[in-house]
């Protein structure tokens, strides 16, 4: 590969600073109180935070089931534009209809605050599962095509996500890919106007157009974020300068994969592959080939298993399983296992019928001989 790669910024936490954040903005804003309603829906806890706004976790009360509610700060409330993207998020989600894109099921405003309410995912974020669990290749590769199955499919719509990265792609307690905030999606309609002091988007994951005019970019754009989010989950690093091929970082990735994440990476967005489809399609044929290479079961023999690589290995058999318990809470998260939290609850353990049988027969024997020395004694 002989064209010019990009240097994204990998200078640190690149969801430390959501970027997109307005800088200036003064206090910061308290949590909204247990109990408090928003139109028809009853605020119970604080979920997590990004660049512009609170999600809690909500009751919608007409149908009695939880809901996310996610709420602009207030102090951002009082830029007309702020409030604009935000309306553009809502609008932008009303009109998506798809398995790994957040369905939004209301927006509002009560008491000066803005809101949009969303499907409540349970579960984690994918920069959360970065932290700290064990996932293998193939999970990794799973979730970079549900993403890819997202953005394909608003690509194919004319609309661009702008922000894909790894605290807006959350993952479920079925293990099912959901690719949220849509804050700053670029939609065919009128260009945003930014507000003083912020940048559309997350400088690490950003393209290098997007960076220098972020209203005249194309789909390309998300390729790239999807290339550095590729990079991070690899490597657990962002692509760097000098530039390392993400195998020479894991060399459990095939080698065949580095020139397909260096093209998703080229500055120019000609040199990208054409679509997110092709991306993945080349992804999926390379960690195949590596498979057969190195033999599908010693690829798949881990060390160690974590119990989030256990949830999404059992995904698609546990879509219909009911939902309890675990938020893409932060704080559920630090108090107990993150991991743990984020599991289906374990299956109770059945003991077949033939071992009762046998308990059955050993008590009834135990009794009889209970009984006989018993007699024994009393005879004696
Ligand atoms: N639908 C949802 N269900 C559960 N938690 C959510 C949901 N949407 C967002 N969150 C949580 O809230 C955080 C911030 O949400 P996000 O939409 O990224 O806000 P921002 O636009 O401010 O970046 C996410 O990282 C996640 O932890
Ligand atoms: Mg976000």
């Amino acid at each position: 590969m002989v064209a010019r790669r990009a240097t994204p910024d990998a200078s640190g936490s690149e969801d430390a600073v959501e970027q997109c954040t307005p800088s200036g903005g003064g206090e910061a804003s308290a949590p909204l109180p247990s109990g408090m309603m928003l139109g028809g829906f009853q605020i119970q806890k604080f979920l997590g935070k990004g660049g512009m706004a609170a999600v809690y976790r909500g009751i919608q009360i007409s149908l009695n089931r939880p809901v996310a509610i996610k709420v602009l700060s207030p102090r951002y409330a009082r830029d007309p534009n702020l409030v604009r993207r935000f309306e553009r998020e809502a609008g932008a989600l009303a009109g998506l209809s798809h398995p790994n894109i957040v369905n939004i099921i209301e927006r509002g405003e009560a008491g000066g605050y803005h809101y949009i309410v969303l499907e409540l995912v349970e579960g984690v974020t994918l920069n959360h599962v970065l932290h700290t669990a064990e996932l293998k290749e193939r999970h990794f590769l799973r979730v970079i095509e549900e993403v890819g199955s997202a953005l394909a499919y608003i690509h194919s719509l004319g609309i661009v996500h702008r922000d894909v990265k790894p605290s807006n792609i959350l993952v479920n307690r079925q293990g099912v890919v959901k690719l949220s905030d849509f804050g700053i999606v670029l939609a065919g309609e009128e260009p945003e106007v930014p507000s003083r002091g912020s940048t559309v988007g997350t400088a690490s994951y950003m393209a290098p157009e997007q960076r220098r005019d972020p209203n005249s970019v194309d789909a390309r754009a998300d390729i790239y974020s999807l290339g550095v989010t590729f990079y991070k989950m690899f490597t657990r690093q962002l692509p760097g300068d000098p530039y390392v091929p993400p195998s020479q970082l894991n060399p459990s990735l095939p080698p065949a994969v580095d020139a397909i994440v260096a093209r998703a990476l080229q500055t120019n967005p000609d040199d990208r592959p054409s679509s997110v489809r092709e991306f993945c399609d080349d992804l999926r044929r390379a960690f195949e080939a590596g498979r057969e290479a190195v033999g599908a079961e010693a690829a798949d023999s881990p060390a160690v298993v974590s119990p989030l690589v256990q949830m999404l290995d059992s995904g698609a058999e546990r879509s219909g399983a009911a939902e309890t318990g675990a938020t893409l809470d932060g704080s559920a998260v630090e108090r107990g296992s993150p991991v743990g939290a984020a599991q289906p609850s374990a299956p109770v353990p059945t003991v077949p019928a033939h071992q009762w049988l046998l308990a059955l027969v050993a008590v009834g024997v135990t009794v009889v001989l209970i009984t006989l020395v018993l007699l024994a004694l009393r005879w004696a």
